[in-house]
């Protein structure tokens, strides 16, 4: 199962012309993966960089999903790194777990979620969280921390997925009554 995964996943980064092995070659066509000047506060680094350095549960989307710029480019972002391959093109699954449910296999605040896509579900569990909710789905999350370029790519990210939520609103960020106050 989880070969399958990634033999899906690596295809798809073939597709996208994703180098994933060197990083030297032709800049990516897609504007977003350059980090928008300013757009987070402190200086860019990887999400995986992003991640050591930050105390957990501090990890705070800066970006609201009603901002459709930020939507967009997130959107970008999100077929750029090949997230689509395995969660369909707007997070509503396809060989992996749906994102836009209010079923959330970690948690779904801000924090936890960042994180799970940085390390990749392994890492994270190493790191003592456990799984909460089951996906009709159930297989390993790549580590995507050093695919998507920046801290601030991965937000656009998030934003993009939190704007393509459907299930009940009081779930939107975690399943009650662990939920992380929404954002504001
Ligand atoms: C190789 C396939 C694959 C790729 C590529 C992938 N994911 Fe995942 N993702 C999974 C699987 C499988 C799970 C479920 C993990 C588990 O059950 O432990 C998951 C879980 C998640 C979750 C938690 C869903 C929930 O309901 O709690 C989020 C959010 C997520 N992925 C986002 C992303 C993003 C963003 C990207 C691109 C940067 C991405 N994924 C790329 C396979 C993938």
């Amino acid at each position: 199962m989880s070969k399958t995964f990634w033999i899906g996943w690596l295809s798809v980064l073939m597709l996208s012309g994703i180098d994933v092995v060197g990083a030297q070659g032709q800049a990516p066509a897609a504007p977003a993966a350059k980090p928008a000047a300013g757009a987070a506060a402190g200086a860019a680094m990887t999400p995986s960089a992003r991640v050591e350095s930050t105390p957990k549960g501090q990890l705070k989307n800066p970006y609201k999903d009603d901002n459709a710029a930020i939507v967009a480019a997130g959107k970008g972002l999100y077929f750029h790194t090949g997230c689509n391959g395995c969660h369909g093109g707007g997070g509503g699954g396809g060989m992996c777990p749906p994102l836009t449910n209010d079923i959330w296999v970690y948690g779904g605040d801000d924090d936890t979620l960042f994180r799970l896509v940085a390390l990749g579900s392994d890492a994270l569990l190493a790191k003592g969280y456990t799984r909460i909710g089951m996906e009709h789905v159930v297989g390993p999350m790549p580590a995507m921390g050093a695919i998507v370029p920046t801290d601030d790519d991965l937000w656009k990210i998030i934003t993009f997925i939190r704007s393509n939520y459907t299930g009940s609103p009081a779930s939107k960020y975690g399943t009650p009554p662990d939920a992380a106050p929404p954002p504001g």
